[in-house]
This record gives C-alpha cells, structure tokens and sequence, in this order.
C-alpha cells in the first residue's frame, strides 16, 4: 500500500462523521510514511525468550515465535494483586472501562447483526480475550452473553481473574487459562472476536502477535485492538504524566518505542488479512475524569478489523 493510499484509508476509519485532528492539515510527511511501512520492528527482541522459572509459561515451538518479552511478565506478575483494586495501577483501565465496552458493543453488535439494545446481544457467540489480565474485560463480556475464553501469559492473573469471576454464577462460565495467542493458535483455537486490549505494546513482536490474533479470528470473524499511539502526545501524557505526575501507573510501566502509531497497526494488521474497518480515540477529560469516545486518535486509540475469507 502506498503511503498516499495508506493515509487515505486511516483518515476514513476513523469513525464516521467525526474529523480526526491527526490529519488536519496533512501533518504527516510522506518520508515519515514510508518510514512506518518499512520498520521491519528489528529494535524488538525477535528470538524465543526463556519462561522465568516461577511462572511456568506455555513455550512456543519453533514453528511460532513466542510473543513474550519476559521484563513485561516480570512487571505484571507483580502488580498482578491489584487487578480489582479501582484506585491501583490498573485505575486508569477501570475509568475507561465503560467507553471501551461501548466502543466494542457498537461494532460488534453490528458486525454480527445484534441488536445492542438487548441485556444479552452476544448470546452464541465465542470470544476471546488476550491478556486479559485480571478480567476486568472479559467480565462485562460474559455479562453480555459472550463464551469468553480469557487468556493471560501471567500465571498470577489467571489465578486473581479466576477467583474474582467465581463470585458470580455467569462470569464463572469465563474458561481462563494462563496461555499466549501463538499456543491457542497451535491448538487450532478460532474464536467469532478477538480482542486484545492494551497488550500489544508489552508484546516481543507485534506483527507476529497480529498474525496470531488473525488465525485466531474465525473467517468473517471481528478482530479488536487498542493501544498507545507512539505520539508526543502520548509521551507527555501517557508516560510523563501518568506515571511520574499523577502516579497512576508504576514508572516504567509503558515504553514509548514500543507503541505503535494508527498507520503501524492498519499496516501490521492489513498484512495479516485483517482489514481494519473503523478506529477511534478514547480521551480523558481531567476535568470530570471520565473518558470518552472521540475522533481524536493522538494517545490512546482502538481498532476494529474484520478478517478477510481464506
Ligand atoms: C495493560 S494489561 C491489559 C489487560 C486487559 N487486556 C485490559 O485491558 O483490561 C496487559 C496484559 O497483557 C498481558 N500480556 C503481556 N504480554 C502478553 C503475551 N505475550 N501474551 C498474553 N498476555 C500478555 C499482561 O500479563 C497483562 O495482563
């Protein structure tokens, strides 16, 4: 795809009707576009990182390269406690939580032909949820009549997710397991949604992680994931702010070289037949600290993509 081409289609997924700052005024040059379609991604580690030896981790075979970088498993390993503490670490998770889930049920329910206004729209289906953490996600999802799989590299957040979801009868049907997206897709696991919130900037190689969440992605099946732009917004609020300002996250809990920009993720993920259908930013007011769905994709931003038929 060209770069021309290439920002044309990322102007037109930004949903619809809404104008996306990002591009006003083509800021963007055509050198720093060709740039985006040739990083090959060699600044992150691409060769089979060992499991630390106190959380057991499921070991790629060689036919798929492991998505682990064993210093982010080290880090939520270790925050892995307070997945349901609203005012820890994963606070900022819990305040976006809703507009996430409204930005999800939207697509999905017409992606799959559901009415959104039922309790239940994703009765029937089966999705999974990777890196899912402590399941503050794939909670809501079951709640909404989804079979959620959720998975989480980390041994620890499969336990607490697990032991959270047995409080209540129907997230309790929630099949958690302590895996990566290349082992389900070795198992020949397919899934109608994928989705993969927040993970693919602590991932080894994020074109490859892409690959896996496709063959995870049943054919006509929805693919859905969010992450940090690699902006300088992003910088000063993301990481400057959050966690040296506010102290909402541990410091060092994000690397700005490891987030992707909009263009990076349709290019990753239109190379793994994914075709990206929609994006959108999810922003913070400080003034109500609520966050919101917006056209603005600067810092924090999801995609949704359908899988192409094989
Ligand atoms: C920032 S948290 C996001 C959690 C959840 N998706 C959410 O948004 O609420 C990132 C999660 O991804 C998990 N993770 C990191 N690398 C992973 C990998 N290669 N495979 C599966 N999970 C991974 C971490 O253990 C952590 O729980």
């Amino acid at each position: 795809m060209s770069s021309k081409h290439l920002l044309t289609r990322i102007r037109t997924l930004v949903r619809p009707g809404l104008q996306c700052p990002l591009f006003k005024n083509g800021c963007r040059n055509p050198s720093f576009l060709h740039e985006l379609q040739t990083r090959d991604y060699s600044d992150v580690p691409q060769q089979i990182p060992a499991a630390p030896a106190s959380n057991p981790l499921p070991v790629a075979n060689s036919r798929s390269k492991s998505s682990l970088k064993p210093a982010e498993i080290k880090k939520f390993a270790a925050m892995a406690e307070t997945w349901w503490d609203a005012e820890g670490p994963f606070k900022p998770l819990h305040v976006m939580n809703p507009t996430r889930l409204a930005f999800i049920r939207s697509t999905l329910c017409r992606h799959f032909g559901k009415d959104p206004l039922c309790a239940r729209p994703f009765k029937g289906l089966k999705f999974v949820d990777v890196g899912c953490g402590g399941g503050i996600l794939s909670e809501p999802l079951a709640r909404m009549g989804a079979t959620v799989t959720g998975i989480d590299a980390v041994k620890k957040n499969i336990k607490i997710a697990q032991l959270h979801a047995d409080s209540d009868p129907v997230t309790s049907s929630i099949d958690y397991c302590c895996t990566t997206a290349e082992k389900l897709v070795e198992e020949q696991r397919k899934f109608d949604a994928v989705i993969a919130l927040e993970v693919i900037e602590h991932v080894a190689d994020p074109a490859e992680f892409c690959k896996s969440l496709s063959a995870l992605t049943s054919s006509g099946g929805a693919t859905l994931i969010s992450t940090i732009n690699r902006s300088m917004r992003a910088y000063a609020t993301a990481i400057i702010m959050a966690e040296y300002v506010l102290h909402w996250l541990p410091r060092g809990t994000h690397q700005w070289s490891s987030f992707l920009t909009p263009e990076e993720l349709v290019l990753i993920l239109e190379r793994a037949s994914i075709s990206v259908k929609e994006m959108a930013g999810f922003v913070y007011d400080p003034l109500t600290g609520q966050w919101s769905i917006s056209d603005d994709i600067s810092v924090n931003f999801i995609a949704y993509g359908t899988k192409n038929s094989e």
